[in-house]
This record gives C-alpha cells, sequence and structure tokens, in this order.
C-alpha cells in the first residue's frame, strides 16, 4: 500500500463515520440525543440562562468577586462533618470564635506536619491539601462564625 491509498482509505473511514453519526431513519431525533442545535439549543439556553461560553464567563466573574469568607464558606463544606457546620465542634474541635490568624497558624501547623494534639494525624492529610489561599479563605470564614 503506497501512501495515497492509506490516505484515500482514511479519508473513506472518517467520511463513513460522520455519515453513520448524522444519519438517522428517525425522524423525531430520539436515536440521537447528543444533537442539540438551532431550536433545541435556544431552549436549552433558555432553560439554562445563557449559552455554555456564556455560562462559564458568569461562573469565572462571580468566582472572581467572591470574598475571601464567601470563598472559605465554600471551602468549608468537607471540613463540616468534624467540626460542624456552625463550627461548633464534634469529632474535631470547637473552631468557631477562634481569630482568622489562630485558624492559619494552626492549619500551617498541621500542614508541615507538625502534632498539635492526640489527633493531629487527621488533620495532616486535610491540611496538606490545602494551599496557602485556602488556609487564609478558611481563616477568614471561621472569624466569621
Ligand atoms: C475527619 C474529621 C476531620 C475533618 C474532615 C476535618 N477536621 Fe479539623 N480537626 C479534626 C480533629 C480530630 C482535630 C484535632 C487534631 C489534634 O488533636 O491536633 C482537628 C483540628 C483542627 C483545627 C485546630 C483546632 C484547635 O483549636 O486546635 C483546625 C483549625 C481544623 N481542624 C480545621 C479544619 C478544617 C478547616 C477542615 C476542612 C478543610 C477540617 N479541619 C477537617 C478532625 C477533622
Amino acid at each position: 500500500m503506497n501512501t495515497n491509498t492509506i490516505v484515500a482509505a482514511f479519508c473513506i473511514a472518517v467520511t463513513a463515520i460522520i455519515w453513520m453519526g448524522t444519519t438517522t431513519n428517525d425522524t423525531d431525533w430520539t436515536g440521537n440525543r447528543n444533537v442539540c442545535v438551532d431550536d433545541c439549543y435556544d431552549q436549552w439556553k433558555a432553560d439554562n440562562g445563557g449559552s455554555v461560553a456564556e455560562i462559564e464567563r458568569e461562573k469565572q466573574i462571580a468566582l472572581a468577586a467572591a470574598t475571601p469568607e464567601a470563598l472559605g464558606k465554600t471551602y468549608y463544606g468537607q471540613c463540616i462533618a468534624c467540626h460542624g457546620a456552625g463550627g461548633e465542634g464534634g469529632i474535631g474541635p470547637q473552631l468557631s470564635g477562634q481569630s482568622s490568624a489562630e485558624i492559619v497558624a494552626k492549619l500551617t501547623a498541621y500542614k508541615a506536619g507538625e502534632t498539635r494534639g492526640a489527633e493531629s494525624a487527621v488533620m495532616w492529610p486535610t491540611a496538606q491539601m490545602m494551599s496557602d489561599t485556602d488556609i487564609s479563605n478558611i481563616g477568614a470564614f471561621i472569624s466569621s462564625l
């Protein structure tokens, strides 16, 4: 087989795949639910508040405008099980009532693998997953509780 034959075979294969993907005997398009253009996409945009690109742009703007406290609140979702929704404590100690600086210092110590209490090992992996920004956002949120 020379190069031209290979290229021709490749083109035929691609054409066949495209043809199979766009051809259907089903006039209601129920067989190909991934195709959502024209009216279908207009409806989707109406239902979802904009095009995919517009929604993504809105998200980026909201994220950029979010305060450290709001970002910390979002991150805190993974701490609730042990520290309580209001930071009142449970499996882990109470966090509410502490200043941002205290929280940041404690999380930074855990991140460095330091032992603070009998159960510090529980906090090491959690703190290691946190960036410095995550830690300061959490500090801002907890000091607001
Ligand atoms: C699996 C349960 C668990 C989860 C999840 C957890 N923690 Fe903890 N946390 C603990 C325990 C237990 C301690 C006490 C550790 C010790 O003995 O040093 C602790 C201690 C702390 C302390 C120090 C409190 C003090 O006053 O000494 C802070 C701050 C803290 N956690 C923040 C967080 C944050 C922020 C998250 C979420 C990103 C989180 N924790 C997730 C169990 C948990």
